[in-house]
């Protein structure tokens, strides 16, 4: 995969011991989504030690979301980032959530009833065109298929002047930061959400996202397919060594 050919961008390759091809890599996350969600929302709840609401929050407020925009959160699943969108634009009615795992819409319901919800995946939204000012995805870009066609569908239903926030754990440029990382994602986590869910389809999940992080196509990349959608001032903040925020423009 390189920046030359930004037409290939997919966000990791097939990952064989899961799936097979890239239709059934959908079934099987809706499957392992729906299965975890009762416990999502503790696994990222104490998974981050709690700091995930405020974490999001500053994200969204550095990237400059305000009360007054329309805003959709793509990947909702059970709604963290939605709730943070609601909490800085104090307007959850006028957010739009879309996700594709029925069980994660539910949980997101619950907590957010406010918000609208649509069941549909990233890269072909049922909204019409130039609809929003704002766009987030939190922590799902390596469920995409294909990045380029899920960053045309973004550049598609934003307004000129909209802008997109996608937030991604991406791998630490240190091998001290690589090596926390490993050691957290790779053996803490599966093990911990095992624990304290006593689900094998929630430590399974872990598990899968280590493979999905361990495969993902470098930084440069995901800026070189926001550019090839059409975004202009496309940039990535590194936040805490592996939390990246991408920021797009659509002109
Ligand atoms: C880790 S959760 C992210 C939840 C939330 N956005 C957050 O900030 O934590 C990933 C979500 O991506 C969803 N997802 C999987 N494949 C997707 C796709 N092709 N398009 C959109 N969302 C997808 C999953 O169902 C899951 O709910």
């Amino acid at each position: 995969m390189t920046e030359t050919s930004p037409s290939q961008h997919q966000p990791h390759p097939p990952l064989r011991p899961h799936y097979e091809t890239l239709d059934e890599k959908q079934r099987f996350l809706r499957d392992v989504f729906d299965k975890s969600a009762p416990f999502y929302e503790g696994i990222a709840s104490w998974g981050f030690f709690g700091t995930g609401g405020w974490y999001r929050r500053g994200a969204l407020r550095r990237a400059g979301l305000k009360p007054g925009m329309r805003v959709l959160d793509v990947a909702t699943g059970t709604g963290p980032t939605a709730r943070a969108i609601a909490d800085v634009t104090k307007a959850p009615a006028d957010l739009v959530c879309v996700e594709p795992s029925r069980g994660m819409l539910l949980e997101s319901r619950k907590l957010l009833p406010e918000a609208a919800y649509l069941q549909a995946g990233a890269d072909d939204l049922p909204l019409a065109d130039a609809t929003f000012d704002f766009l987030t995805m939190g922590f799902a870009l390596r469920h995409v298929n294909s990045l380029d066609g899920t960053f045309r569908e973004y550049h598609r239903v934003l307004k000129p002047g909209g802008k997109v926030l996608v937030l991604d754990v991406t791998k630490p440029e240190n091998a001290f930061g690589i090596a926390m990382w490993r050691f957290y994602f790779r053996d803490v986590m599966p093990k911990v959400t095992k624990l304290f869910t006593r689900s094998t389809d929630a430590s399974y999940l872990m598990s899968y996202y280590w493979d999905t992080m361990e495969q993902m196509i470098p930084p440069g990349d995901v800026i070189a397919s926001l550019e090839g959608a059409g975004f202009k001032d496309v940039t990535r903040r590194l936040v805490l060594g592996c939390f990246s925020e991408y920021e797009a423009v659509k002109p």
